[in-house]
């Protein structure tokens, strides 16, 4: 089938010469918000290089990497560390996180899983009371919600398989930025302030992130942070042991023995981050390829792109009543199936390959009622055929190699756990949440869990973080992920669907409002900007809608056909940036 994307957007022939040097000037300033030009927003765009982060100082690090000749890679590793300083609420080095790396020059995509695991002494009840009921405070807010972190490994992977410049070139920055400080935007402020009271419950985080009277840094204000600094210093120096033993590991066991913790020398001492073969699916002709188990971001973007295949949504019109009904009916098919089927296929038996079939989405699709919402409550996970088998953050890049980085890293809170390693200057995540500590019981996304994602000891937890890549005759087209809990799976599949089925520009199709349903709980969330015809039509045909807070952070890039590559930042978050080069 011919792929329905038009590439209907070329600065060279649509746009006044005027706007090309705009474009062309933002270029090399990078931005936090798309520019317009009549109705149409623009992406930023280069060709040597791109680079879209969730903050700008991590752009402008990643981005210097690419002008002195690194690769994606170099560049990906770099902008980690920097947000694990700029960002604290979701970059890091105390959670964990997925990577996926595609080269045009070799074909070949992989994937790098670096998610938490859970200690050896973890056990399947260790979050339920007395009464057999989930104690939220102890899988959120305690040391035992920690995983054992695996940022630092990942990122040490992706480097020393896949880039080109040493540790301490890539890390210099980040170092830099925690020693000699940096000056804080408004959303720093902001989050720090909204959350002053969770957050200073744990005197180290309040010494570490507050000034000496308990309040914020104000924008404008220099903020720096050396315990942090000589844990970076560390890493730098002596490469994973730098984290995962020596000083860092004793201060992370020191906190966690005196405070009721799980994660000891030996589980540190034992985290490896792995490569995987990522999930692969067609799409109208267009390869996607995303995060395997422990992620389910990727078996269900595929998934639910399969069951919309048939459906000539490009005619039906981007976000008109009907395209978002079977949206929602095919995100409902297959929430009911990730509730069931997934969790840390190293420990369970996912049937992907069922999942993932061609039968099964036409079996599926049948369930769909084009006229009609069927209720969650009638919808349960399919037998999949048994073959053999709100705070995340996310970036892109791509270099003059033709290489290309999708990063997708979490403490999953905002802060994670609220609690800080005393000495090392980190926030530790509060990954354990994303298991299922009972089986049906929600967790904080909303998600039901079975089984499969149980706590065991060794075992990652599951996710929905979903970097993905889209290829097409062999080349990198589309870069993108987000951030956004259990709705990270379905913005991620709507940028998709808004690039190769309704041809929007990669700005556009980052900044269009978004839907989501999850099967449970049985409402379609949807952003402000759906026409008020369309939600009622949709209430007429069935669906129980809630206008709620944006969903996600997409920094997405496109490469077109000339090898233009063209970076959207998502204008939901105030300190997105995109940023490019060019020869
Ligand atoms: N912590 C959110 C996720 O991994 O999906």
């Amino acid at each position: 089938m011919p792929p329905v994307h038009r590439r209907r957007w070329r600065i060279s022939l649509t746009c006044p010469p005027l706007i090309a040097l705009l474009a062309l000037l933002f270029a090399v300033q990078g931005r936090a918000a798309p520019i317009l030009e009549g109705d149409r927003a623009i992406p930023l765009l280069g060709n040597a290089g791109m680079v879209v982060t969730s903050h700008p100082l991590a752009s402008e690090a990643a981005l210097k990497v690419l002008k002195e000749d690194g690769n994606a890679m170099d560049a990906a590793v770099t902008a980690g560390f920097v947000l694990a300083v700029v960002q604290p609420r979701s970059g890091n080095i105390g959670g964990g996180g997925f990577m996926m790396l595609s080269s045009d020059r070799e074909n070949r995509v992989v994937a790098i899983d670096y998610r938490e695991k859970a200690p050896a002494a973890a056990t399947a009840d260790m979050f339920l009371d007395q009464s057999g009921a989930v104690d939220t405070r102890l899988s959120r807010f305690s040391l035992q919600s920690a995983g054992v972190p695996g940022t630092v490994a990942g990122l040490l992977l992706a480097l020393e398989r896949y880039g080109t410049i040493d540790r301490e070139r890539a890390l210099a920055p980040a170092i830099a930025l925690a020693k000699n400080g940096f000056i804080v935007p408004p959303r720093f402020t902001q989050g720090f302030e909204h959350l002053r009271k969770h957050l200073q419950r744990d005197k180290t985080t309040q010494a570490l992130f507050y000034k000496a009277d308990g309040s914020a840094y104000q924008p404008g204000e220099k903020f720096m942070q050396p315990d942090l600094a000589r844990t970076l210093q560390r890493i730098a120096e002596q490469g994973h042991k730098g984290f995962y033993a020596g000083e860092t590991a004793r201060m992370i066991t020191d906190q966690m023995q005196a405070g009721g913790g799980l994660i000891t020398r030996q589980d540190l001492a034992n985290y490896q981050a792995l490569v995987r073969e990522p999930i692969k699916g067609r799409y109208r002709g267009y390869d996607i390829y995303s995060m395997p188990p422990p992620s389910s971001g990727g078996v269900h973007i595929v998934q639910i792109l399969k069951l919309m295949e048939p459906f000539p949504v490009a005619r039906f019109g981007h976000n008109s009543a009907r395209t978002i009904h079977l949206m929602a009916e095919a995100m409902k098919l297959a929430y009911a199936d990730r509730a069931t089927h997934l969790g840390d296929s190293d420990f369970v038996k996912v049937p992907l390959k069922g999942l993932l079939s061609d039968r099964y989405a036409n079996q599926r699709r049948l369930l769909i009622n084009p006229n009609r919402a069927t209720p969650s409550s009638a919808i349960q996970a399919g037998e999949a055929p048994a073959y053999e088998s709100s705070e995340t953050t996310h970036y892109s890049i791509a270099d003059k190699f033709g290489n290309v980085v999708s990063n997708t890293y979490t403490l999953n809170f905002s802060y994670g756990s609220g609690i800080s390693v005393a000495e090392a200057g980190f926030l530790l995540n509060n990954q354990m949440d994303d298991f299922s500590a009972k089986p049906g019981a929600a967790n904080a996304y909303g998600l039901i869990g079975s089984d499969n994602n149980r706590i065991e000891a060794g075992k990652r937890m599951l996710s929905s973080m979903s970097p993905t890549i889209v290829r097409y005759k062999g080349k990198n087209l589309l870069v993108t992920g987000t951030p956004g809990g259990s709705r990270i799976i379905t913005t991620t599949l709507q940028v998709i669907m808004n690039v190769l089925d309704h041809g929007l520009n990669i700005q556009e199709a980052v900044n269009a409002p978004r839907i989501h349903h999850q099967w449970l709980p049985d409402t379609l969330r949807i952003e402000t900007g759906i026409s008020p015809d369309t939600i009622e039509r949709l209430e007429a045909l069935g669906h129980r809608l809630e206008a709620k807070a944006a969903m996600g952070a997409s920094q997405s890039i496109y490469i077109d056909d000339e090898g233009i590559m063209q970076g959207a930042a998502d204008p939901r978050r105030g300190t997105s940036s995109a940023m490019g080069l060019w020869r």
